[in-house]
Parts: C-alpha cells; structure tokens; sequence
C-alpha cells in the first residue's frame, strides 16, 4: 500500500513508518521536524511541511497517491497541554480537520491515528476497556477524544474507514539500538530515569507520591514501541469504508513509577537519586489498558511483556546516543 505518514520522523511514528516499510509498503513521511529528526526517517520519502497547510497536504496527497493515511503528527505533553491549550487545540484539532478535508477530497478513504489513554477518566476499575467513561483530564486527552469524534462523523457522512488507538505509555527503543526515543525537552518517565541515574545527571523529580495506588506514585501501562507499530500495521489492514473503531493499546499490566524506578536502577546498576515533587497537573493515579479487543479481532499480541527487558532496549539506545539523533 501507498502510505502517508504524518509525523513520521517522531518516535512512535518513525518506528511505525519503518515497520511498515519493511513489510513492504511505500512510504511517504510528512514532518515539520519541530520535534522530530531527520535521522528517525531510515528509508522512504521525507518530506518537511506542515499538516496544517492545506496546499500541502493536497498537493503531496496526490504526488505520493497514498492509498492510506497513519496521522502521528501531534503535540503530545499532558503538562504543556495544560499550560499551552491553545497550541494543542491548533496542532491537534485544527491540523487534522485540515488533513482528513484533504483526503476525503481525494478520496482517500483508510486513516489510522493516535489517539491517546489520555481520554479515559479517572476510573476504580483495574484495567480499561473501549467503553470505560471518557473524561479526559487534560487538554491534550481532550484534543484527542475531540478528533476521535470527528473521525466518526466523517466515517458516517463520507464513508471514512478509521482506527483510533489509544496508545498507554509507549516506551522501549529498537533492540539493535539503532533507534529510540528523543524528545526535547524529555518530559518522559524512562528516559528521565536514564538520565537521572548517569553521573551528574539531573535529579529526578517524582510527581505524587500520596496518590490512591499501592505505593502512591502513578500506575501507568508501558508498551514497546515495536508493538504499537505492530498495531498500527493490524488496524490499517483492517480498515472498512464507513466504519471506525477504537482500540487500546497496551499491554494490561501495570507499574508504578516507584516500581520503574526499581527496574530502571536494575538495568543500569546504578541508584537514581529522586526527589517527591508536587502532582503534576493533568495526570491520574492510574490507566492501564485491558487490550483484548485488539487481541480478539486482530490477534494482536505485545511481543514485550517484561518491564526490566524494555528498559534494557533504552538503556542501550541512551548509552550509544546520548546526544539521541543528535539534530
Ligand atoms: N513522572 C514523574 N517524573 C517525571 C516524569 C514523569 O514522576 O519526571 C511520572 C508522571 O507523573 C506519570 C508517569 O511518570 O505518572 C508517566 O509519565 P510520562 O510523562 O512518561 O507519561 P504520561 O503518562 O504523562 O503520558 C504518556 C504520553 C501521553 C499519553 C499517556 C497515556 O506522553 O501522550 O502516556 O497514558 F497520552
């Protein structure tokens, strides 16, 4: 298939664009690289431009004559989303209501897109399926509940075929290290951690510690990045015009970030000097996906399952590149 990737230079969408490329699509990536690295693009095409150029968008709809869209290309911070709403509401919102007119116009049909765990509400249940209460506690959560809304009214109206997935906490890096996770800043956990534990490296700030979990830091569901790539492949396939569906994507289990830090600590052998910060705004004391509707209809699996062993695959991404892509 002839694919556009937008955001394809970032890290969940760069591990998906060269997923996709090994299994033999065409690849087209869309990228503005205001967070994303020319570097993370190993094979098809990159093109630098914005999604919510409408020019744009049109123009290389038609050059690269995609028969499908993967949208990746967000802002993605609960905390910023908090204090720069309007941003999220532009680049989320604004930006795909520009990139879904572009293709319905030409007739493209087929559209998979991250959506976020950010759109669930705080919940008492263990783990959360699709039809767990949305009540996004963020403005981030709230632009992609927002565009999962939109998807389904254009699945009704123009025959759109889409896949929402509601992504947990991707994490992990490729485990021939060649590829991994570099956002500037890193607001991230894991990669935060690395960092903490390395000689001078910056204190790391826990964000809660009085939460309503066992130990009181936030309980949230990693998943290796291969595996939402992995995802993003099953639900493409399986797009039908006129219909959207929703999936999680996680692994159903969950850690504390007290627990991450333990595990962080094992793969590192060092100890990572922490200090308790006031909650972050934004965030919940617990999401954790149950994922059998992707396991049933579309026999996915998460090939990781085992924290320590996605932490090591960052680990050594961390140690080869400590610059990250050095852009
Ligand atoms: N945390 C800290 N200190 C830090 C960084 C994070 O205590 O320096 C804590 C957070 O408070 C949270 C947990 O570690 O409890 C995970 O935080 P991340 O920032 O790594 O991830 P989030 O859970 O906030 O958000 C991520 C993605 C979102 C996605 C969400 C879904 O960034 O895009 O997972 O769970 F929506």
């Amino acid at each position: 298939m002839r694919i556009l990737v937008t955001g394809g230079a970032g890290y969940v969408g760069g591990f998906t664009a060269r997923w996709l490329q090994k299994a033999g699509h065409e690849i087209t990536v869309l990228d503005d690289l205001s967070s994303g690295h020319r570097a993370a693009v190993e094979f098809g095409t990159l093109v630098v431009g914005d999604v919510g150029d409408a020019q744009t968008v049109r123009k290389l709809l038609a050059d690269c004559r995609a028969e499908a869209v993967i949208h990746f290309a967000a802002s993605v911070q609960v905390g910023e989303s908090v204090e720069q709403p309007s941003l999220y509401w532009r680049n989320n919102v604004a930006n795909t209501l520009t990139l879904l007119e572009g293709m319905i116009e030409a007739g493209i049909r087929r559209f998979v897109f991250s959506s976020s765990a950010a759109t669930y509400g705080p919940s008492d249940s263990e783990t959360l399926r699709e039809d767990a209460p949305t009540d996004p506690q963020s403005p981030y959560g709230a632009t992609k509940l927002t565009i999962e809304r939109i998807a389904h009214d254009f699945a009704r109206a123009y025959g759109l075929g889409f896949a929402a997935l509601r992504y947990f906490n991707a994490c992990g890096a490729s485990p021939d290290g060649a590829h991994g996770e570099d956002h500037s800043p890193e607001s991230h956990l894991i990669p935060r951690l690395l960092r903490a534990s390395l000689e001078g490296g910056e204190k790391f700030r826990l964000f809660g510690d009085d939460w309503s979990t066992a130990d009181g830091s936030c309980v949230r569901d990693y998943v290796h990045v291969d595996d939402l790539a992995a995802a993003h492949q099953a639900t493409l396939l399986a797009c039908r015009d006129g219909q959207g569906r929703v999936y999680n994507v996680g692994t159903g289990r969950g850690h504390s970030v007290l627990e991450v830090i333990r595990s962080v600590e094992r793969v590192t052998g060092s100890p990572v000097p922490c200090e308790t910060a006031p909650r972050r705004e934004g965030d919940v004391a617990r999401l954790v996906a149950c994922p059998d509707r992707l396991r049933q209809e579309l026999a996915w699996e998460p090939a990781w399952r085992d924290l320590d062993s996605m932490v090591e695959t960052a680990w050594a991404w961390h140690q080869r590149h400590p610059d990250g892509y050095g852009d």
